[in-house]
């Protein structure tokens, strides 16, 4: 009997100690992580305390940001990662220049980091007139913009051409009259059959004789040979916008049906509306020759060697790579790439007897580097890139001022070439019969000087032939 009991009891007691067993297995189960945890929660700690003490006095509590944000320059401190100081664009707005002015208003609502509550928080209202949200390019009307003499107290001290611009400037929309059908492929062959450079010449509807001489010389549209590589082939349009002589009109529209190389858009063809040939002439490339490789925009007084052009630009496909001798045609030419007769550091000329008088109130600095206007050439793919950024660039009465102030914006340095002589020969040049061989282009010559340079370049003399282009050391 009591040995029973005994076992009994035993049993119980055994059965609490298993039952403690289990327990201690389960808490050994759950608090086994803790273990682990407790030191890393011991370092943590006197990581941050240490910190606090060694690391956190020098820190400033970083500032709340405003809601438009305005970056600063930079500071670099070992403690954090490299932090704005000062304005690194400029927050006062332009004031007593007018393109100044409304370009700056454009570059805020372009500006990526401002752009959702840009102008009405950084200017106070009362110090701009209404045309805070002046448009570039033609969102609105085209008729003229009288609002702007607001901005130009002294609109009526400036000559009728500047005048005509202000009012127009706002305006970049007028439809095509004259555009000829066929100048590059369209459809599956448009890339293959591409013209390796499209002449955009900008003339005005009176230059019957420039016109004609080019398309005899240095102009020829098909294929083209090099002076020493294979060339390629060229396709050429004349840029204009319209007169008032209805005689010269009607001339010109049977000469686009004669010869299928006419752009005439609705505006009146001045000096100040040359840039709407470059605005206009890019959007016609996107749509209508978008593969072409180059091209070569300029006067219809200039002459142009042709061939040693093709000979330069297929030089320097071949060192950027975009060319093999099998496939240039149909690979994507990315080159972003132009070349002239490059301008740095101009001023505006402030006289008014000049064309290019350009008034303190309308523009003030220094203009962009630029290639002069008499003839640049740039890759096709440029002048997409050109077409986009146009549209971000208020119009501006010189026409290569203009196209500085775009290629400013996208990063892209003109280079300078001393063949393109956009000023004529250098006056103090001692005499080189082959001088006529050592040029891309040059500036000024007649229809009759076009056809007697084109003769002699198309075949030089035996001392001639192996003319190099000029190089001029130390220009640039
Ligand atoms: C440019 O052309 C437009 C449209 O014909 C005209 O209203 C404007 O006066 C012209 N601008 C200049 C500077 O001649
Ligand atoms: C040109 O400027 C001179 C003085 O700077 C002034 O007398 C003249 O009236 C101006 N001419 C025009 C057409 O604005
Ligand atoms: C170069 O061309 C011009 C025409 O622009 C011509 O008058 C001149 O005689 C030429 N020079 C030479 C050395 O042939």
């Amino acid at each position: 009997m009591a040995k029973f009991k005994v076992r009994k009891f035993i049993t119980r007691n055994v059965g609490t100690a298993s039952h403690l067993c289990r327990y201690r297995r389960r808490i050994m189960f759950i608090c086994s992580p803790c273990f682990v945890l407790i030191p890393v929660y011991i370092y943590v700690s006197v990581a941050l305390t240490y910190a606090m003490k060694h690391g956190m006095s020098n820190i400033q509590p970083v500032p709340l940001l405003p809601t438009r944000f305005i970056a600063t320059g930079l500071s670099f401190s070992k403690d954090l990662a490299p932090h704005p100081e000062k304005c690194f664009w400029r927050t006062e707005l332009d004031s007593g220049a007018l393109w100044n002015f409304i370009q700056h208003i454009a570059d805020r609502r372009n500006n990526p980091i401002l752009k959702p509550a840009l102008i009405a928080a950084s200017v106070n209202p009362s110090n701009i007139p209404d045309d805070r949200e002046r448009s570039i390019g033609s969102a609105g009307s085209c008729s003229p913009d009288y609002e702007i003499l607001n901005l130009m107290p002294d609109y009526e001290t400036f000559s009728n051409q500047m005048k005509n611009f202000v009012m127009s400037m706002h305006c970049r929309d007028y439809p095509l009259i004259l555009e000829p059908r066929d100048v590059c492929d369209h459809g599956p062959l448009a890339k293959t059959r591409a013209p390796m450079l499209l002449l955009a010449i900008k003339t005005q509807s009176a230059n019957f004789e420039n016109r004609e001489a080019i398309r005899q010389t240095w102009g020829r549209s098909g294929r083209v040979k090099g002076r020493e590589k294979e060339g390629g082939l060229v396709r050429r349009v004349f840029l204009l916008g319209m007169t008032k002589d209805s005689h010269t009109e009607k001339k010109l529209r049977l000469e686009s049906r004669l010869f299928g190389d006419i752009i005439q858009w609705d505006f009146t063809d001045t000096f100040f509306n040359l840039t709407l040939k470059d605005v206009l002439f890019w959007e016609w490339f996107s749509r209508r020759c978008p593969h072409a490789r180059f091209i070569f925009k300029g006067d219809d007084d200039v002459f142009v060697r042709t061939p040693a052009i093709l000979d330069y630009l297929q030089a320097e496909e071949e060192k950027t790579g975009t060319a093999t001798t099998t496939k240039r045609s149909t690979q994507s030419n990315k080159i972003q790439f132009v070349v002239g007769d490059v301008i740095r550091n101009a001023a505006p000329l402030r006289s008014n007897d000049t064309k290019y008088y350009v008034p303190k109130s309308f523009y003030k600095g220094l203009y962009p580097t630029y290639p002069g206007g008499g003839g640049v050439v740039y890759s096709g793919s440029l002048a997409h890139k050109l077409f986009e950024v146009s549209q971000r660039v208020h119009l501006f009465p010189i026409d290569d001022v203009y196209l500085g102030m775009c290629l400013q914006r996208l990063g892209v340095p003109p280079i300078n070439h001393p063949a393109f002589l956009t000023f004529d020969f250098p006056k103090d040049e001692p005499i080189d019969p082959c001088a006529n061989h050592t040029i891309l282009l040059v500036h000024k010559r007649s229809p009759t000087d076009m056809f007697q340079l084109w003769t002699e370049t198309s075949a030089p003399s035996p001392e001639c032939r192996n003319t190099a282009l000029r190089v001029k050391p130390g220009v640039n």
